[in-house]
């Protein structure tokens, strides 16, 4: 068997895809391949193992039927037509679960760098600008038993909600397409309409995939109902959020703050005027960034694509 891994990822992963005997080609070049080079480079193989961000088109699934699986090494999956590959019988698979702690630890950080602007002070020591501060100024605000809202409630949100309840006794409202009772209860958390999330919520955190239904759903009339005191985080994608709406948000002083870890397009230019606002904290999409969570999505992959080539059922298949 033939797996075709599309830029290089942790060995842990091609150790478990070798340990089969397939034939593992990966590419090393930094840089992602197009739709049209991993076309041409899947002609031969049986499996994809995708870790990146290129969006595979019914293109890409029309002329690569012949594939048992595209195995992602993401949780989301944006960047799949998911119809088209239904259609044309490629099964995919994704990696939830395994990165909800690291990526739920980049939402608590966004919350607290940018609650007290740590990283426009950290800067301001870097251009020698230390200066004095009279006891009035520097200040931040405290997470403290705020009101945390989650858009999203899905492993990482859940997660997210868990630990600023720990650390901060933060009451937590969540919006989701549907109730999640059983995640509810855990937390005891309440289920709210969108707009009460935007009204009551001090810090406001977004987990959902990007789709059709929440594409650019914080615009300019979202931000506008959210409290002038309140804290939007993204470590979900940027196109759940219009930046020019965000831009003109914080400009008008509609909210307060914000922690960018996801960002449309990546990477952000840099002269992005988000970048010099002292109450934003914007990051380069490091949600899954660890040793341990690439090592754990990396074995994950492979494992889907294992399954998918053995012909059993594939452990994280998107249905
Ligand atoms: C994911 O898995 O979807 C994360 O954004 C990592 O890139």
């Amino acid at each position: 068997m033939n797996v075709f891994i599309s830029i290089q990822i942790p060995q842990t992963g091609i150790d478990l895809l070798e340990a089969q005997g397939y034939t593992v080609t990966i590419n090393k070049e930094r840089r992602p391949l197009s739709e049209e080079e991993l076309i041409v480079k899947c002609a031969d193989q049986d499996a994809l193992l995708y870790a990146n961000s290129v969006k595979l088109t019914e293109h890409f699934f029309r002329r690569c039927a012949h594939l048992k699986v595209v195995a992602l090494m993401s949780a989301g999956y944006d960047q799949i037509a998911i119809d088209a590959a239904k259609q044309y019988g490629v099964p995919i698979s994704n990696t939830p679960g395994v990165l909800s702690r690291a990526t739920a630890d980049v939402a608590l950080l966004l919350m607290l760098a940018v609650s007290r602007n740590a990283f426009h002070l950290s800067q301001q020591i870097i251009k020698n600008k230390w200066g004095f501060a009279l006891p009035t100024e520097k200040l931040g605000v405290e997470l403290y038993g705020k009101t945390l809202g989650i858009f999203g409630l899905g492993k990482i949100g859940f997660e997210t909600a868990k630990k600023a309840q720990l650390l901060y006794g933060m009451k937590v409202i969540y919006h989701n397409r549907s109730p999640r009772p059983a995640l509810e209860a855990q937390l005891d958390a309440a289920y709210v309409a969108f707009d009460t999330l935007l009204e009551q919520s001090d810090v406001l955190s977004v987990h959902a995939n990007l789709s059709e239904e929440t594409s650019g759903k914080f615009n300019r009339e979202a931000f506008r109902k959210m409290k002038p005191t309140a804290i939007f985080i993204n470590t979900g994608r940027g196109g759940l959020h219009n930046e020019a709406d965000l831009i003109a948000a914080l400009n008008q002083k509609e909210i307060w703050g914000a922690g960018l870890d996801v960002t449309n397009p990546e990477p952000m230019h840099f002269d992005n005027p988000l970048l010099t606002m002292p109450n934003v904290c914007v990051l380069p999409h490091i949600g899954s960034a660890t040793v341990e969570t690439r090592d754990a999505m990396a074995s994950t992959a492979a494992r889907n694509v294992i399954a998918a080539l053995a012909g059993q059922k594939i452990p994280q298949e998107i249905t």
